[in-house]
């Protein structure tokens, strides 16, 4: 493939992954979104294997890497639930991270296109911040995916003087950053770049491990972001134009979300970062269930669930992270087609970090054949509570919890909840008392006119949908 050609699929699918980001950001058009995507990396990757920069003898073995790079994701994205999608997705962070910097090395000791002057200079920033945000990224990563999958504690682990130590580290950082730019031949500037990298893989574990469990989907994302200026540094270095973008995109979307998502949890983007903040109470969900219950709670039936759904007008449904673990999202679906078959309102209020991934709620209804047109976001439904007959929370907690309003004390005070207190009846399906993610007590329950629905949801949802044909 001559270079002009190379460089005009670069173009294209530079166009189709931004169209795909802006599929995406809809749920009605992310399908759409997902198939530019897919166009795209496809002709990114044609482009590049078999582009002016890759020799003949080099393309078996891209080749076999790709046959089991694509192999091992295949078969992870197979098998992997839903509920591990975070984890997941901090481990392949940690390989773009891993990548970064492996490229970093190989293109410093790599000597067959000697640079001079100023370019190497350039050159040589390069590498030096692409090993950093790779490392960085990388064994920070590793530590995201330990948390999220319970093999590493939730608590933060807060360190005597550790803004300091951070201080420290970037300080010899530096230091070491001027000596690699003057070292005399590639064998001086690697010990500057192993240096670095130590400290860097050091302060990526140090960074995620000051932050606690319940401020883990931001760091998530904000590894995304990284992940994806270590991808652009890749670019850099491989003076690869595609990538450079590509990464940018990643990169800046990915601390976009990050954003959204402090927002939405309440929390100030600056301390998620310096860490030790996302505790309180805020033990993962793994750990909770050990607080106290406060105070009396009406139990129903599903029948009794069921004559509620039957005499009401409007139905706002809340789901949670119960409805993914129960799967329940099928039958949520056929009691709603019941509801609006007897012209019954139904809609469903979705909370930005309802479940355990950004989205998570609208994947799982889009899954389950949820028209777009009923499902909702938390700000564009609050309003309408005090309008509603019947609110049924299905395995959703942290996220209807009234003290985040109520109780400044509380360690989620502040976060945006759905105010579904306000319905005529509130319905709480959950299994048992047990807190939720964020491990605090929900006054809800308590509430007046609050009825808890006892059981798994999937379980309960059929008994209900069985008691309203009946
Ligand atoms: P949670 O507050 O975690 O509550 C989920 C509830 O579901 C639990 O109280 C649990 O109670 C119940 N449950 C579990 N399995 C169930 C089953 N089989 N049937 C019925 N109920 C079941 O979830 P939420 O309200 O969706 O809030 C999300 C929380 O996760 C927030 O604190 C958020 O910050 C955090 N978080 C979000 C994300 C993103 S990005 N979405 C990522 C990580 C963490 P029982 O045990 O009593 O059944």
């Amino acid at each position: 493939m001559s270079a002009s050609l190379a460089t005009v699929s670069y173009i294209g699918a530079t166009i189709l992954f931004i169209l795909s980001l802006g599929g995406l950001s809809n749920p009605e058009t992310s399908r759409r979104g997902n198939l530019y995507g897919i166009i795209g990396m496809t002709i990114a990757v044609l482009a590049t294997v078999f582009g002016p920069r890759v020799t003949m003898a080099g393309i078996p073995w891209i080749i076999g890497a790709m046959v089991v790079g694509g192999g091992i994701g295949l078969y992870a994205a197979r098998v992997v639930k839903m509920t591990q999608m975070p984890e997941l997705v901090a481990l392949m962070h940690s390989l773009v991270g891993l990548a970064a910097a492996l490229v970093g090395f190989a293109s410093y000791i790599d000597t067959s296109n000697p640079l001079a002057g100023a370019e190497k200079s350039i050159h040589e920033v390069e590498i030096y911040l692409g090993i950093l945000i790779g490392a960085v990224t990388f064994s920070g990563s590793i530590i995201a995916f330990g948390k999220l999958s319970g093999k590493i504690g939730g608590k933060p682990l807060l360190l005597p003087a550790r803004h300091w130590m951070n201080l420290m580290g970037l300080l010899v950082v530096i230091i070491f950053g001027w000596q690699f730019l003057h070292a005399e031949s590639v064998s001086a500037g690697m010990i500057a770049l192993t240096v670095m990298t130590v400290i860097s893989l050091l302060f990526g574990i140090h960074m995620v491990m000051a932050i606690g469990g319940a401020d883990m989907p931001v760091v998530v994302s904000m590894l995304n972001s990284y992940s994806g200026w270590a991808a652009a540094a890749t670019g850099f270095m491989l003076s690869n134009d595609l990538l450079i973008v590509t990464g940018a995109l990643v990169g800046s979307s990915g601390a976009i979300l990050s954003y959204i998502m402090c927002r939405a949890m309440a929390r100030n983007f600056i301390s998620v970062i310096a860490g030790g903040f996302g505790t309180g109470g805020g033990a993962p969900a793994a750990a909770s269930g050990d607080v106290q219950p406060a105070g009396e709670v009406v139990a129903v039936s599903a029948a009794e669930t069921a004559e509620l759904l039957r005499e009401a007008k409007n139905v706002i449904i809340v789901p949670g992270y119960g409805m993914a673990v129960a799967q329940a999202q099928h039958t949520v679906y056929e009691i709603t087609q019941h509801l609006r078959e007897k012209g019954v309102n139904v809609r469903f209020g979705i909370h930005p970090v309802a479940g355990r991934m950004p989205g998570h709620m609208n994947v799982l209804l889009a899954e389950a054949k949820v028209p777009y047109d009923i499902v909702f976001e938390m700000d564009e439904l609050n309003q309408d509570f005090p309008n509603t007959d019947v609110a049924m929370v299905i395995g959703a907690n942290d996220i209807v919890n009234p003290a985040a309003q109520d109780d400044p004390n509380s360690p989620i005070a502040g976060m945006p909840v759905l105010e579904v207190w306000k319905a005529k009846t509130s319905i709480v399906m959950k299994r048992s008392m047990a807190s939720g993610y964020a491990g605090v007590d929900n006054p809800l329950f308590y509430k007046e006119n609050n009825r808890m629905l006892f059981g798994d949801a999937k379980k309960m949802l059929e008994e209900v949908f069985v008691a309203l044909k009946s």
